[in-house]
């Protein structure tokens, strides 16, 4: 357990993208409502989760971590929960069979919902308000009252992560994970992709693969495994409050754990030494993810490892790289050294999206699909170059059909974008998009297969 750590200690550091509330009385009274609610998810399944992510820290599979930017309170609908999650059984059904490793699924869901803002204000038509800070704080409309921090909002929050979680739950082990239908779904799309030729070869040989596995009597009615599948949630741990709430200390090791999620990280702008959100997470047994962009040091990296992990747990630390396309290699190197160097046994995941936001034309923030693509070669490049493993991605996509970043199969153009662009923050890769991009990964994951069963022989 952490030392001189509790569950407030965060409170005397200094705290970046916190808002400020107007009124004490109505926080404190909410913090004692959430503190009152029962966790979201048990310290044992935070566990399960930080073991699997130890076999990847170890080169032994593959993270895939994925959802909106912001989940919001207008987009809560259960086909959205759905078709998210159908999508990350797609990717990670093709990644499993190119990596020959199994894959964790993680989803930015039950609990995305607070967002450090590049500017604390907005300015439309000559008007100034405070910026949006996700659902969670504050809302999205441009009046003065709707930007006004409330803390009432997290309690929504809460009933709505209890209930997103409660049907992914249901979705991974009622049936409707079943690793046949997964399959099935993904013939469809390629009916409809105009890339359907380039995918024919991998989507033809998971089919004969479970084929085979029927023949031998392995099949989603005789291996009860295959009819379900684990699923894990994961959020930015920005709101303070709200995720101390939720912190609890574990009846069966005595730790303490943050209950809102199986998986908490700290984002790229309040990962400095000594920040209030590194201090608060230190303190909680979940497994970790740290967003590193380009202004991370290999000595400032080094630093908030021995102070996030200082006992080196395998699986307590991923480390999400987000340097841009053009920055990907030069930037990680350096980092992917001293790690190594150093021993801290990590999951390195990449997170393309990021350091790829342009502004279009039209006036739309986007990311290009060629330079979420260019930027996760460039990941499996510099890992092949360092002798590490390339062990994860990080996505912000939703199952819709949106129009929000621009290219993959069907070229959605900046003309375009203005169609069915719903996304409360970032831009996303729509359902098409997201398995365009693990259908291209698994040409990476194949090579690094390849290379693997070579050094075995
Ligand atoms: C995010 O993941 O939505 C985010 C804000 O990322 P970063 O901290 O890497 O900027
Ligand atoms: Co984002």
């Amino acid at each position: 357990m952490a030392t001189n750590w509790n569950p407030e200690s965060w409170t005397t550091h200094e705290a970046k993208h916190l808002p400020t509330y107007g009124d004490a009385a109505k926080l404190a009274e909410v913090e004692g409502v959430l503190a009152n609610f029962p966790p979201l998810v048990f310290a044992g399944e935070a566990r399960a989760l930080k073991a699997d992510l130890a076999e990847v820290a170890a080169g032994k599979g593959f993270l895939l971590q994925g959802g909106d930017c912001a989940e919001s309170f207008a987009e809560f609908h259960a086909n959205n929960i759905r078709d998210t999650f159908r999508v990350l059984l797609q990717m990670a059904v093709v990644l499993t069979f190119a990596s020959k490793q199994p894959v964790v699924k993680v989803g930015r869901m039950a609990g995305q919902f607070a967002k450090p803002r590049s500017s604390p204000v907005e300015v439309q038509g000559g008007v100034e308000l405070p910026s949006y800070l996700g659902d969670n704080i504050n809302g999205i409309d441009f009046t003065p009252e709707s930007r006004i921090p409330d803390p009432e909002r997290m309690l929504k929050s809460y009933s709505q992560s209890a209930a997103t979680l409660n049907l992914l739950r249901a979705f991974a082990h009622g049936g409707y994970a079943n690793l046949r239908q997964v399959h099935q779904w993904t013939l469809d799309f390629m009916d409809r992709s105009p890339w359907a030729a380039k995918f024919a070869e991998v989507s033809a040989r998971i089919g004969e693969a479970l084929d085979f596995m029927q023949a031998c009597g392995i099949d989603p009615e005789t291996v009860p495994q295959l009819q379900g599948t684990s699923f894990y949630t994961s959020h930015e741990a920005l709101l303070l409050p709200y995720e101390q709430a939720l912190t609890r200390q574990d009846s069966l090791t005595g730790d303490w754990y943050d209950c809102s999620a199986h998986m908490l990280w700290i984002g790229d702008r309040t990962r400095f030494d000594g920040s209030a959100h590194v201090e608060f997470l230190r303190g909680v047994g979940n497994p970790l993810g740290m967003k590193c962009g380009p202004s991370l040091t290999p000595d400032a990296l080094l630093k908030l490892l021995d102070t996030l992990n200082p006992g080196r747990e395998p699986g307590r630390m991923t480390l999400i790289s987000r340097f841009g396309h053009d920055k990907v290699e030069a930037g990680l190197a350096p980092l992917v050294r001293a790690v190594k160097r150093e021993g801290h046994p990590v999951v390195w995941s990449c997170d393309p999206m990021h350091g790829n936001v342009i502004k279009a034309e039209s006036g739309y923030k986007t990311r290009p699909f060629d330079r979420i693509l260019t930027e996760v070669r460039g990941f499996f490049a510099v890992h092949r170059a360092e002798g590490t493993h390339a062990g994860g991605i990080h996505i912000e996509m939703t199952g819709r059909d949106v129009t929000e970043c621009t290219g993959g199969a069907v070229a959605i153009t900046d003309e375009a974008l203005a169609d069915r662009y719903h996304t409360h923050c970032d831009p996303r890769l729509n359902a098409a998009q997201s398995l365009e991009l693990a259908f291209l990964l698994a040409e990476e994951l194949n090579r690094e297969a390849g290379e693997r069963a070579r050094q075995a022989a």
